[in-house]
């Protein structure tokens, strides 16, 4: 680990987590954003990252391999930490090997429910509708070579009432994200630094 641990931030949507994260670290000492590594041309999450002087890295499916450009870039980077901010990418055995208990992820919702494969975006707020749950939330965990299924590191609740829409919950658990997972990440990195 860096004496400052240098942070790439995954992600394939909007960025709003990848936002909140690099503003977060811009005002600390506790660690550093060095790349943003996205998978889909034209998301937001590189914008985000243009717009805050952050590195990024656009891959596809050739540059996953243990061999390939995403590998050399994270040691050209020499990243000690990635947080998946939105990443809808499987991530490779190999970088979990090379990345042990190093890799966080942020899930929409409170697993062990509505997690798994295809559980992503608005397909959880709508599971979470169509349950009629009366609460749902955000799950911080470790990634391991299972969908979501990493030891949890945090979770946060928000109550829902009936009349809540999945876009309503959306914007309830996002609260959540924005609120939460930069400060539970730069815990988790000061405890495993
Ligand atoms: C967030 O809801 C996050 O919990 C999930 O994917 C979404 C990413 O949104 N993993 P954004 O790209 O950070 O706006």
């Amino acid at each position: 680990m860096s004496a400052i641990p240098r942070i790439a931030i995954f992600a394939s949507g909007g960025g709003s987590n990848a936002r909140q994260l690099i503003r977060h670290f811009a005002g600390t000492v506790s660690a550093e954003v060095v790349l943003l590594v996205c998978n889909k041309p034209g998301a937001g999450a590189l914008e985000v990252a243009a717009a805050n002087g952050i590195p990024s890295l656009l891959i596809n499916r050739a540059d996953l391999e243990a061999d390939g450009l995403l590998a050399s870039e994270l040691g050209k980077a020499r990243v000690d930490v990635i947080l998946l901010a939105g990443y809808l990418w499987k991530i490779p055995g190999w970088l979990i090997a090379r990345y042990p208990d190093r890799i966080l992820n942020i899930h929409p919702a409170l697993l062990p429910s509505f997690g798994g494969k295809g559980m992503y975006g608005h397909h959880v707020h709508e599971a979470v509708h169509a349950a009629r749950e009366s609460y749902s939330g955000i799950t911080i965990h470790l990634v391991n070579e299972h969908y979501d299924e990493g030891r949890i590191i945090f979770q946060a609740s928000i109550a829902l009432d009936h009349t809540d829409t999945p876009a309503r919950i959306e914007e309830k658990v996002r609260a959540l994200e924005q609120l939460h997972y930069p400060r539970v990440a730069e815990q988790f990195i000061f405890t495993t630094a």
